[in-house]
């Protein structure tokens, strides 16, 4: 691989060992993918934050990346940690874990990492713009930025993500190549199948469950808003591998895709979702008692769909608990509207800077949790060993208002 004067003397160790093994990453990383050369980033996303899912292993790397006075070379930007920096003791989260989790978020500091923790930087003002190479780690992020932006980003692994933010680089490879972007799959829904709202996470998911390293291409929905594109990538991003996905007269390379299916040599393979796939996924995942907490924002909520359990919310929550996971940017404009004050009146917490998969869930007292997320459904019993199910918004307040399922 080719590699810049400023790569070659970081390898050689001339800038300290943290920079020398920040480069090595990165080449390392290129070599793999036979990536020519590398190419400079925009931004960084750093995942893998939380002491949960980065571990001791996480430490390690952050001791010797820290060493020899290196900083980022563009703007880098934390996923969620383990708890709110904020609320922890109302947490209940174990000493230990409290201490060596601020001690990594400190040495991402400073090493010049945004201490943003959240998943969703492009719902507070980290928006990157089309075409824009970036670094991301996160994979609904990824899938976001990669989709719904139409910027191009491979999905990074946390460490390769903090190297690529402290060389500036990336190696070029995979989906920055705008032939690796094409479609390789037509997703179509069933004639009369409607799938709106927070349902569309769950086609999501089914996508990603039979089509894991597809680029799809999507036909017969509409995503609404920013929230749903976010829903919908991150169920994709979760069951399988997709980082990318086009939908049909939406997407900023929407249209590019159709014409490479049209006039692409060979036919493009479809799948068809049924009203009987979607029926079975929503079955084999509904509840049969009445959860015990309710928890919504994975990927961190927006402001929007804060607003919207405010709204709908007409009373106090009966019998389970109720949590909203967000960013702190967006918890305080939504401090400042009189949201919290007002959820917290019906019983709603928010927390910040962390979520339901990333903290120790599994050391809290909950024995099924419900959510509208179909990532978090995907992983909250596998990382958090908790029974999930899947409970879109509007049925999550009506058994909340009621006690009862
Ligand atoms: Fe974000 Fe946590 Fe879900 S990091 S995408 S809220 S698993």
């Amino acid at each position: 691989m080719k590699l810049t004067s400023f790569e070659e003397k970081a390898l050689r160790g001339k800038y300290g060992k943290g920079l020398g093994l920040a480069a090595r990453i990165t080449v390392n990383l290129g070599e793999f993918f036979n990536a020519p050369y590398t190419v400079g980033i925009t931004s960084a996303h750093i995942s893998g934050v939380s002491l949960k899912t980065g571990g001791k292993a996480l430490e390690r790397v952050l001791d010797i990346i820290a060493e020899g006075n290196n900083t980022t070379r563009v703007p880098a930007f934390l996923n969620p940690a383990g708890f709110d920096l904020r609320r922890y003791e109302s947490m209940g989260v174990p000493e230990d874990f409290q201490r060596r989790q601020q001690e990594i978020i400190e040495k991402f500091v400073s090493l010049g990492v945004l201490p943003t923790l959240t998943c969703t930087p492009y719902l507070n003002g980290l928006v990157p713009k089309k075409g824009d190479i970036l670094a991301w780690a996160e994979s609904s992020a990824v899938t976001f930025a990669n989709s719904y932006i139409g910027a191009r980003t491979n999905r990074e692994s946390g460490i390769s993500a903090l190297a690529a933010a402290l060389t500036g680089r990336t190696p070029y490879y995979g989906l920055l190549i705008r032939e690796n972007r094409r479609p390789d799959l037509i997703v179509r829904t069933e004639e009369e199948l409607t799938v709106e709202g927070d349902r569309l996470y769950m086609l999501g998911l089914l996508v990603g469950k039979r089509r894991p390293t597809s680029i799809p291409y999507m036909t017969g929905i509409e995503p609404k808003n920013v929230t749903e594109y976010k829903g919908l990538g991150a169920g994709m991003a979760a069951s399988g591998n997709i980082s990318l996905y086009h939908v049909e007269g939406e997407t900023p390379e929407a249209g590019w895709a159709k014409r490479t299916i049209d006039e692409g040599r060979e036919a493009v393979p479809s799948l068809t979702i049924t009203r009987d796939m979607m029926e079975e996924l929503f079955e084999r995942n509904r509840p049969k008692t009445l959860p015990s907490l309710m928890a919504v924002g994975c990927p961190h909520a927006s402001v929007e769909e804060i607003i919207e359990i405010d709204r709908s919310l007409k009373g106090e929550v009966k019998d389970t608990d109720f949590w909203i996971f967000t960013s702190r940017q967006t918890e305080i404009l939504a401090a400042r509207m009189g949201l919290v004050g007002s959820l917290k009146r019906k019983g709603v917490e928010i927390f910040a800077d962390t979520c339901m998969v990333v903290m120790p869930t599994e050391q809290l007292d909950y024995d099924l949790i419900a959510t509208n997320s179909s990532k978090a459904l995907h992983y909250l019993p596998r990382m958090g060993n908790v029974p999930t199910v899947f409970m879109p918004l509007d049925e999550m307040i009506k058994v909340a208002r009621e006690g009862a399922i």
